[in-house]
C-alpha cells in the first residue's frame, strides 16, 4: 500500500460508487445496433417450428416471416442472417444456387416487406447436399475445393440477384472470398458485400445448429476444412488474407471460446470483425437458465458485452431479441 500511495489506491473504488460514475468510465457498451439475428427458413405454409435444442428459435415458412420481421423491427434489430432448409437435397447442393430456392424467395419477401431490413445470406452447401458436407465430394470422400468454389459463386450470385445486401460464405474453402468478390463484381453487384467467416473453428458448439439446419455431415466431420481449435495465429492470418481478398467484414466463430482470436484481430489488423455467438453457446445458457442455475438476463448481457470488449464490432446471436428487450429496460 505504501509504495502505491494513498490516492491511486481508492481511485477506482470511488469511480464505482454509483451508476452515473460507473457510466463515466465505462469502456465498452452494448447496443441493439450491434446485433445480427439468424433466421431459418423452409418451404411450406403456416410453419413456425420450434427447434428443441434452441428454445425460442424457430424455422419459418415464408408466409410466417412477416410477424417475425415486425417484431425485429419493433425491437430495433435491423440486420438478419438467413439460412435455408431446402425441399430437396442432392450431391451438388443444387437448391443452394437455384433462383427459386428457399433463401432466394425469403430474400425477395423480406426486401418487399421491409426495405429497411439489411439481409445477409449464409453461403454454403452443407444445408443443400445430401451428404451434409460443405462442398463437392471426391470419390475418396475428400472435398474438392475448386469445384466447390464454382458452386459457391453461383450461390452468392443467386442471392445477390434476389436482393441480398451481403453474402456470408461459411464453407471454409480456400480462396472463396476472392472468387466470390470477383464473381459479384463481374456481374455488376459491386454494392453487395462479403462477410467472411475467416476464423471458423472446427467446433463442438455447432451441434444444435446442425439440428436446426438439418446439416450434420452424414459421415466424418469438418476437420479437413474448418480450423483447428488449437490455433490462434492461424485465425489472425486467415482474417488478414480475407481482408486482402476483399472481405468487408471478417468473422470469428464461435465467439465465447475464441475471444483471444477476436482481440488479436482487433488489435493487429484494425479491421471490423464480427463474432458469431453460435448455437451451442446459446443452448448452454438457455439450459442453465431453464434450470434456474443462472440469471439469464445478467449472464446473456455479460457474455455479449464480453464479446464486444474482446474487440467485436457486431455479434451474430440468437439472444438478439431478448437482449434488445433487456437493453430497453
Ligand atoms: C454452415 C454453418 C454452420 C454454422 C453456420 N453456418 C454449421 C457448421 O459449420 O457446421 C453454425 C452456426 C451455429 O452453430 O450457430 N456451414
Amino acid at each position: 500500500m505504501e509504495a502505491l500511495g494513498t490516492y491511486p489506491t481508492y481511485r477506482s473504488r470511488r469511480m464505482r460508487q454509483n451508476e452515473a460514475m460507473r457510466a463515466l468510465v465505462r469502456e465498452t457498451s452494448l447496443a441493439v445496433g450491434d446485433f445480427i439475428y439468424p433466421l431459418f427458413v423452409k418451404p411450406g405454409k403456416g410453419i413456425k417450428e420450434a427447434i428443441d435444442s434452441m428454445p425460442g428459435v424457430y424455422r419459418y415458412s415464408i408466409d410466417m416471416l412477416a410477424p417475425e420481421i415486425d417484431e425485429l423491427k419493433s425491437l430495433g434489430i435491423k440486420c438478419v442472417l438467413l439460412f435455408g432448409l431446402p425441399e430437396h437435397k442432392d450431391a451438388l447442393g443444387s437448391e443452394g444456387y437455384n433462383d427459386e430456392g428457399i433463401v432466394q424467395q425469403a430474400v425477395r419477401f423480406i426486401k418487399g416487406y421491409d426495405k429497411d431490413m439489411t439481409i445477409i445470406t449464409d453461403v454454403c452447401l452443407c444445408e443443400y447436399t445430401d451428404h451434409g458436407h460443405c462442398g463437392v465430394l471426391e470419390e475418396d470422400g475428400y472435398v474438392n475445393n475448386d469445384k466447390t468454389l464454382e458452386l459457391l459463386c453461383a450461390e452468392a450470385l443467386s442471392h445477390a440477384r434476389a436482393g441480398a445486401h451481403m453474402v456470408a460464405p461459411s464453407d471454409m474453402m480456400d480462396g472463396h472470398t476472392q472468387a466470390i468478390r470477383k464473381a459479384l463484381d463481374d456481374a455488376g453487384f459491386v454494392n453487395v458485400g462479403i462477410m467472411a467467416y475467416s476464423a471458423k473453428y472446427s467446433s463442438g458448439f455447432y451441434g444444435p445448429f446442425r439440428e436446426a439446419a438439418d446439416s450434420a455431415p452424414s459421415f466424418g466431420d469438418r476437420r479437413a476444412y474448418q480450423m483447428d481449435p488449437a490455433n490462434q495465429t492461424e485465425g489472425v492470418r486467415a482474417a488478414a488474407m480475407d481482408i486482402a481478398a476483399g472481405a468487408d467484414l471478417v468473422m470469428v466463430k464461435p465467439a465465447m471460446a475464441y475471444l483471444d482470436v477476436l482481440r488479436r484481430i482487433h488489435d493487429e489488423l484494425e479491421f471490423p470483425c464480427v463474432a458469431y455467438n453460435v448455437s451451442g453457446e446459446y443452448s448452454m445458457v438457455k439450459a442453465a437458465a431453464a434450470n434456474g442455475w443462472i440469471d439469464e438476463k445478467r449472464v446473456v448481457l455479460e457474455l455479449l458485452l464480453s464479446i464486444k470488449r474482446a474487440g467485436a464490432c457486431a455479434i451474430i446471436t440468437y439472444h438478439a431479441k431478448d437482449a434488445a428487450r433487456w437493453l430497453k429496460d
